[in-house]
C-alpha cells in the first residue's frame, strides 16, 4: 500500500515537480486509498490498464491522468476528496459524476468551436471556485461579514437613522420642491467620455423635468406624474418600456429619501466595506408598484448605509438579462447640507457599459416651480 502511494506521489512529482506535493492529497491520513498496483517500468501505461474505471480518459497516460487531477483541483479550487472517496475508482461521489460530464462539455466546446485547440478548459468559467460567477460584479451582499459578537441594528434602527442624518422627519415633511443644476458626464467602454449641462427639477410627489444642455441644443424629458415625454428640437415623444419606468422611478421625489413604501421586504444582510468605510447592507424585495418590477421584472435590491454618517451611499438593482444578471450601481456621494437637509452632490452610476457621474453645483430646495414646465408641450402636425 505505502509502495503505491509512493508511485503515485512519484508521478506527480515527476509531472509536476515536487511544488505540487502539496495539492496531493492522497495523503497517509487515507491510508486505505487503494490503486490498482502499477508494477514498475519505465514505459507508461494507458490510464485505463493502470486504473479500475476510467471512462472519459481512456488513452491518456498514468501521468496524464494525474496531471488532469492535479489541474482540476486548482482550477476550482478544491483537493482531490472533493470528488473522491479514499476508494478513487468509486464513483459515489456526485462531483466526481458532473467532472465527467464537464470534461465531455469541455471537449465538445473545443471541437465544435475552437477547432479541437484546447480554447476553453475548467478554469476559463471556474476560476477557482467550484460554482463559477454568473454576474459580471460579484453579487452584492456575498462580501458581507458579520462577527459573532457583534449586534446588529434592526433594519428600522437603520433606516431611523438615515432619515434623522438626513435632516429629521420633520425636515422631510417640508420637501415640495428641488431644483438642481451640474453637469452629467457619461463614459462607455473606452469611448471619450462627454459632459452636458443637467438641470434637474422634481416637484412633489412625482413629477419630474430633466433638461440636458449640449452645444446649445436642448433636451427635455419629463414625467408629469402620469406619462413621460421627451423632447428634442422641435420633435416630441412619449417615453415607453425601459425608460418610463426609470422616469417614473425618478420622479418620486423621495426616491432616496423614503425607501420603506420602495419594498415589500427589507432585511439586515450583513456588513461590509466600501472605500475604507463600514456599511450595513440591506437586500429588499421590491414592491409591486415599483415600476422597475413590473416593467423590467426587477426584483431585488440592495441597500448600502454608512454605519458612522448613517447616510445610503449605494444602491444596487440587479434585472436579469437573456444571458444572466446585470446589476446597476448607483452610488451617492458628496452629501451637502441644503437649508438643513442633507442631499447627495454627486451621483454616479455603472450600468455596463456606461458609468453616469452626475455633480451638482447648484441646489435649491422649495422654490416655486409651476406644474406646466412638467407637462407635455402641444405639438403642431
Ligand atoms: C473535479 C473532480 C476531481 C478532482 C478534484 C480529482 N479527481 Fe480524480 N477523477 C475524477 C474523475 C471524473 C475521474 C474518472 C476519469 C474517467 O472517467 O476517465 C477520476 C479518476 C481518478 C483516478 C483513477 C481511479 C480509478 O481507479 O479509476 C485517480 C487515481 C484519481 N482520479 C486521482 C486523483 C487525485 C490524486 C486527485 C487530487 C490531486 C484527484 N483525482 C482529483 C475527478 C476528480
Ligand atoms: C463553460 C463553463 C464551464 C466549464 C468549461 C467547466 N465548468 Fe464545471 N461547472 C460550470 C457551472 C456553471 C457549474 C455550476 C452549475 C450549477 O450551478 O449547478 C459547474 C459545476 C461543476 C461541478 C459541480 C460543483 C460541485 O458542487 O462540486 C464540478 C465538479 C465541475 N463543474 C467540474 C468541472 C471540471 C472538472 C471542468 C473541466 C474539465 C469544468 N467543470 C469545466 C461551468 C463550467
Amino acid at each position: 500500500m505505502t509502495n503505491q502511494f509512493k508511485l503515485v506521489s512519484a508521478l506527480l512529482c515527476l509531472a509536476f515537480g515536487s511544488s505540487l506535493l502539496s495539492t496531493n492529497n492522497v495523503s497517509a491520513s487515507h491510508g486505505s486509498v487503494s490503486f490498482t498496483s502499477v508494477p514498475e517500468q519505465t514505459q507508461e501505461r494507458p490510464a485505463e490498464q493502470a486504473y479500475k474505471n476510467i471512462q472519459v480518459f481512456k488513452g491518456l497516460t498514468e501521468s496524464q491522468l494525474l496531471g488532469a487531477m492535479n489541474f482540476m483541483t486548482g482550477a476550482l479550487g478544491v483537493g482531490c476528496f472533493h470528488c473522491h472517496t479514499n476508494q478513487f475508482a468509486s464513483d459515489d461521489k456526485l462531483a466526481k459524476q458532473t467532472a465527467r460530464r464537464m470534461i465531455q462539455m469541455m471537449r465538445t466546446i473545443n471541437q465544435t468551436d475552437f477547432g479541437d485547440k484546447l480554447a476553453v478548459n475548467c478554469y476559463t468559467c471556474h476560476q477557482g471556485h467550484v460554482k463559477p460567477a454568473v454576474a459580471p460584479v460579484s453579487r452584492p451582499g456575498s462580501d458581507a461579514m458579520t462577527s459573532k459578537t457583534e449586534t446588529m441594528p434592526s433594519v428600522d434602527e437603520i433606516l431611523n437613522k438615515y432619515s434623522d442624518a438626513l435632516g429629521g422627519k420633520a425636515k422631510i415633511e417640508t420637501i415640495k420642491s428641488v431644483a438642481m443644476k451640474g453637469t452629467e458626464t457619461a463614459q462607455t467602454g473606452s469611448d471619450p467620455s462627454s459632459t452636458r449641462q443637467l438641470e434637474i427639477f422634481r416637484k412633489s410627489p412625482n413629477k419630474l423635468l430633466v433638461v440636458f444642455i449640449q452645444q446649445g441644443n436642448s433636451m427635455f424629458q419629463a414625467f408629469d406624474g402620469k406619462i413621460g415625454w421627451r423632447k428634442n428640437g422641435e420633435r416630441v415623444s412619449d417615453l415607453g418600456g425601459m425608460d418610463m419606468a426609470l422616469a417614473r422611478g425618478e420622479a418620486n421625489i423621495f426616491k432616496d429619501i423614503d425607501l420603506r413604501p420602495q419594498f415589500a421586504n427589507m432585511a439586515l444582510v450583513g456588513k461590509s466595506r466600501i472605500s475604507n468605510r463600514d456599511v450595513y447592507i440591506v437586500e429588499g424585495t421590491l414592491s409591486d408598484d415599483r415600476a422597475e418590477k413590473r416593467l423590467l421584472g426587477i426584483n431585488t435590491e440592495w441597500l448600502y448605509f454608512d454605519v458612522q454618517t448613517g447616510l445610503l451611499v449605494r444602491r444596487i438593482l440587479e434585472w436579469k438579462t437573456v444571458l444572466g444578471p446585470l446589476q446597476s450601481i448607483t452610488d451617492l456621494e458628496d452629501y451637502v447640507s441644503i437649508d438643513g437637509l442633507k442631499i447627495p452632490s454627486t451621483l454616479r452610476t455603472l450600468r455596463p457599459p456606461t458609468t453616469l457621474i452626475q455633480k451638482f453645483t447648484e441646489i435649491k430646495l422649495n422654490t416655486s416651480i409651476g406644474d406646466e414646465i412638467f407637462n407635455k408641450p402641444d405639438v403642431k402636425k
